[in-house]
């Protein structure tokens, strides 16, 4: 893969280059000219305007977040950088049931825990929201999903304990339809969470099927990761059937202590439906705790016995993560409450929630770490963060998914090798969401590109200090500029909105 070309924007020199598709390294200098990669192989004889020297460090493609709740965040802070600094090019937003469109729901659910400028104004529909992702530029590219929890709030309103009536899915249905049509990579329910867990697999799969005619995918926060794993992802791969969607399981897991393991038998079902030649991968984020809102946990009875969508959890278990109106309960386990208050887990919590606002999150341990390795090593898995950046101890995830695995789970525990670990970031979720252009170091691809070393790099990220980034990863670039330059974001805003297939 020599060049004729003599003089490139861009030349990375001297590292050891894997494209994304999980096969061998390759020691390649990688040309780059204005967006795209032109060139990888011996480039000595060539020149650069940038010409950066980066012997001993691994050349990856950026890193795409499958599971990311930054919709609003990507607009109101759009440095982004608890993503950028981790080596994220690209997220898809949407995830979990929870959209940016209609706006005024969305807002409504969402919007409240960024503050956006007021240069950005509520834009209509998916149309919309992706044009003003171009006008304001972050600096990561951005895909969409869209989201049913929003969608059914909007077509339902207060009145969400009964099926939706025929106008109101084929409310619904339009929303998806405007979506695809903007460029939406597919559509994703929540199915623990308001309004979602009222919704039958019909109704799912009615408006889901709207998706499935433009080849979507659908990804869903399943009804049940606890004593109902199983059946849960059953009607998620009947509603992939039923719909003609692709299927994503959202951060596969067993969650509470009584269903750790069971992770064998949804790997089990994933790999019979894959045998049968359906379309289905998962996501995962590295830890073993994970951050939802407080409301959702209880709803599902985590606290008093456990047959919801969490399983059962201890007070201990639960660490206040974002609570805006009582920012001092940061911090704190549920447990530290029923002392300090005197009250059971459940009173303690709703207190916590009717003081802090309708928007507690909370950071719960509830998974085994054999099963986190086991799902990570599964080739139906790829990576995303589920990061939620707000509040001040907010999981850290956020700032630490990708280092993490790199680090811990590849150089230290052998868990996967580097290879697989950057397929699952980049080229695996490229192909299951359609971006075009995206995920593989390839010329003539875009340059979206991560340089670090494999020898050093680190998640820093704690749950005390989660704001924290990572170490041992210099250089991230998106669009063939330097979002981050030598460890530091250099604020350049450079990133598009992803439209499906499309480049
Ligand atoms: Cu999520
Ligand atoms: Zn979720």
């Amino acid at each position: 893969m020599n060049t004729s070309q003599d003089k490139f924007d861009l030349i990375l020199r001297g590292g050891t280059v894997y494209d994304g598709s999980g096969g061998n390294p390759l020691r390649a200098d990688v040309g780059v000219t204005g967006d795209r990669i032109t060139a990888i192989g011996d480039l000595s004889g060539a020149t650069a305007t940038e010409d950066v020297d980066v012997t001993g460090m691994a050349v990856s493609p950026g890193f795409i977040d499958v599971h990311s709740h930054d919709d609003f965040h990507v607009l109101a802070s759009p440095d982004v950088e608890h993503n950028t600094l981790q080596g994220i090019t690209t997220v898809v937003v949407g995830n979990c049931g929870f959209g940016v469109a209609p706006y005024d729901t969305a807002a409504a659910r969402m919007g409240v825990l960024y503050e956006l400028p007021p240069e950005v104004k509520p834009w209509d529909g998916y149309a919309g929201y992706l044009a003003t992702v171009d006008q304001v530029k972050p600096s990561l590219n951005v895909a969409a999903l869209v989201g049913h929890n929003t969608l059914r709030l909007d077509a339902m309103g207060d009145n969400q304990e009964v099926p939706p009536s025929i106008d109101q899915v084929t409310h619904m249905a339009g929303w998806v339809a405007e979506g695809m049509d903007a460029g939406a990579v597919g559509f994703s329910t929540g199915l623990v969470y308001e309004p979602g867990r009222y919704s039958t697999t019909d109704e799912i799969a009615a408006v889901a099927t709207v998706a499935g005619g433009y080849s979507g995918v659908y990804t869903s926060h399943i009804r049940n990761e606890a004593g109902g794993l199983q059946k849960a992802i059953e009607e998620a791969l009947v509603i992939g059937e039923m719909s003609g969607c692709s299927v994503q399981i959202s951060h596969h897991k067993a969650s509470g202590a009584d269903n750790w393991g069971d992770i064998e038998r949804s790997i089990e079902m994933i790999e019979a439906a894959r045998d049968e030649g359906m379309n289905v991968t998962a996501d995962q984020y590295p830890y073993v705790s994970g951050s939802t809102r407080l409301t959702a946990v209880l709803q599902n009875g985590a606290l008093v016995n456990g047959i919801g969508g969490f399983g059962l959890v201890q007070a201990e278990d639960i660490v206040i993560a974002t609570c805006a109106e009582r920012p001092e309960y940061e911090g704190r386990s549920l447990a530290s409450f029923v002392d300090e208050w005197d009250l059971v887990a459940e009173d303690a919590a709703q207190k916590i929630i009717d003081e802090g606002g309708e928007h507690v999150y909370a950071v719960v341990f509830m998974m085994d770490e054999g099963d986190v390795r086991r799902v990570m090593a599964h080739p139906s898995t790829m990576i995303g963060t589920d990061g939620i950046p707000a509040g001040s101890k907010p999981h850290p995830r956020a700032w630490g998914t990708y280092p993490r695995i790199l680090g811990r789970y590849v150089r230290d525990e052998g868990v996967i090798s580097l290879s697989d670990a950057i397929h699952k970031m980049s080229g695996m979720p490229a192909d299951k969401f359609n971006l075009a252009g995206r995920g593989y170091v390839r010329e003539g691809g875009f340059a979206d590109l991560v340089v670090f070393d494999p020898e050093t790099v680190i998640d820093e990220a704690t749950y005390e200090y989660p704001k924290t980034p990572p170490i041992g990863m210099p250089h991230v670039i998106v669009n063939g500029n330097f979002v981050v330059r030598d460890g530091v974001h250099t604020h350049a805003r450079v990133g598009r909105a992803l439209r499906r297939g499309r480049e």
